[in-house]
């Protein structure tokens, strides 16, 4: 079995470069994140949002009037939504969430839809929360917004590929998604791994059929972690100066444990 504990940024772009073509069609649809944000912001504050991938939340925050920045390592996720970040006014800085360094401060920090999970190590999440720290303003909030503990998360289990979604494409192609996870338990070296701060292989193939049904198959195999609970984002938080405000478990804002998310809204500690 591969190491998650070995992936390089390298891996990262190529499982990105495979997902970043689709990544409007899989996630453009998604706004209740979207509308949940602008409960925490107001025209005219400074945002920041670390792992801003395409911009899919970027850019209808800037559209609000927020003055937005969006940073993201992968060059393939920036350049899906160059055009529109452009076009909405977000400024877009290709970079690394656990070594940023702006240089300005914002009033609100935002980890949105899972990107706190592309953090498997414990240094990278205390790196990238004391980035997150060092960009928020006096009386600024971090928002961090992660898929809550399922019990599968910790169940080793063999692949199985299930079916997400079918869905027409922009340019007529019939394409689905299906998604596997498997969690990974041991490192090449043959050393467990963490099992409290599991991780998973998450496998996403998109299957675009064209009109004389030929397939053609994009395949994005990453790591993520998994299972991360409040209490360890609790800790982590303290570790990293900074003190949370409020926990919810939807988008909807229900009480954390009450759905399918963790959100945390945070502060500056002192
Ligand atoms: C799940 S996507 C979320 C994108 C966007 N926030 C959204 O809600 O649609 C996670 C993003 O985090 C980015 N990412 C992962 N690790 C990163 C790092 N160390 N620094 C900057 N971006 C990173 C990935 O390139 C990817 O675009």
């Amino acid at each position: 079995m591969d190491d998650p504990l070995s992936w390089s940024a390298d891996d990262q772009e190529r499982a990105l470069r495979a997902i970043a073509p689709w990544y409007d069609l899989d996630f453009g649809q998604l706004t209740e994140d979207i509308k949940m944000l602008q409960e925490f912001v107001s025209a005219g504050q400074r945002v920041l949002e670390l792992g801003a991938g395409s911009g899919r939340i970027a850019v209808p925050l800037a559209e609000l009037g927020c003055q937005v920045t969006a940073v993201d390592s992968s060059e393939a996720m920036l350049s899906v939504g160059q055009p529109r970040m452009s076009e909405a006014g977000v400024r877009f800085v290709r970079g690394d969430m656990r070594c940023l360094q702006l240089g300005e401060q914002f009033e609100l920090v935002v980890f949105g839809l899972s990107t706190f999970q592309h953090l498997l190590r414990r240094k990278d999440q205390l790196a990238a929360l004391q980035v997150a720290r060092q960009h928020l303003a006096a009386g600024g909030r971090l928002l961090i917004d992660w898929t809550a503990p399922r019990p599968d998360d910790v169940e080793p289990s063999p692949q199985i590929m299930h079916l997400e979604w079918v869905r027409a494409s922009r340019s007529g192609e019939l394409v689905s998604k299906s998604v596997s996870q498997e969690l990974a338990l041991e490192r090449t070296c043959g050393t467990p791994l963490d099992r409290a701060q599991p991780i998973a292989w998450l496998t996403y193939q998109y299957d675009a059929v064209d009109e004389a049904g030929m397939v053609r198959r994009s395949l994005a195999r990453f790591p993520l972690r998994v299972n991360l609970n409040a209490g360890e984002m609790a800790g982590l938080l303290a570790a990293a100066g900074l003190r949370p405000l409020d926990w919810f478990g939807s988008w909807d804002l229900a009480p954390a444990g009450d759905g399918d998310r963790l959100i945390v809204i945070a502060e500056l500690a002192s």
